[in-house]
């Protein structure tokens, strides 16, 4: 099979290549990023204030909502570039981390990741080793929708018919003896720099 490849400036919430110009779109694990942290979690106003925490991991009900409607609208962004980019008939393949329905992020592996880094970036705070306002004015830009909630988004946009979505069983990532140091490494390779550089101590 021959393709091209190339590589483009910018975000894929936004369009990165030509009217129909691709035949087949593939993206993984990428999507759960969302294009921001809604300026909302940061207002001590608001019922969606994530105090105390670094993502919707535990958080009430208002913060998740604020996750899932920043995720819903990227979605739909995403959605209508491809849309435009893919000749008639085109095809994606799209790989995103995800969330059994009703199971809270707490009990996912990365949720309790989330947990644990938000208690110790807290007790840091009353340390005084950080500063309190920072850990509250920073929240992950992660969201990890429900195969439910992704067929909900794709039918509602309109541009594409979902063919075949499964998802994989997260709790065979609970079984057996976790390796930390491994464990730890591997977050750090995903987060350090960006833990750092928002509290200005990379
Ligand atoms: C977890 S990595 C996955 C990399 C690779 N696709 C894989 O499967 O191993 C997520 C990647 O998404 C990229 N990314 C996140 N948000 C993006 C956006 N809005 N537009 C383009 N790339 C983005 C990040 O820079 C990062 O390289």
């Amino acid at each position: 099979m021959q393709y091209f490849a190339a590589g483009v400036p910018g975000s894929f919430h936004l369009r990165l290549f030509p009217d129909s110009s691709i035949h087949f779109v593939h993206s993984s694990l990428c999507l759960h990023r969302i294009s921001k942290s809604p300026e909302v979690l940061q207002n001590k106003a608001s019922p969606a204030w994530n105090k105390g925490r670094i993502h919707y991991t535990s958080a009430p009900d208002e913060v998740v909502e604020v996750y899932a409607s920043q995720f819903a609208e990227d979605m739909e962004n995403f959605l209508n570039a491809r849309a435009k980019e893919l000749v008639p008939k085109g095809m994606m393949v799209l790989i995103l981390t995800a969330t059994p329905k009703g199971m809270p992020y707490s009990e996912l592996p990365t949720g309790m990741w989330y947990d644990s880094l938000s208690s110790v970036l807290m007790d840091m705070a009353k340390e005084e080793i950080i500063e309190e306002s920072k850990v509250d004015s920073f929240n992950l830009p992660y969201y990890a929708a429900s195969v439910e909630e992704m067929e909900e988004i794709v039918e509602k946009n309109g541009c594409f018919r979902i063919q075949r979505m499964e998802s994989s069983n997260q709790s065979a990532w609970m079984k057996g003896p976790v390796d930390i140091p491994v464990w730890v490494r591997h977050m750090r390779a995903a987060m350090e720099g960006m833990t750092l550089w928002k509290w200005g101590y990379g």
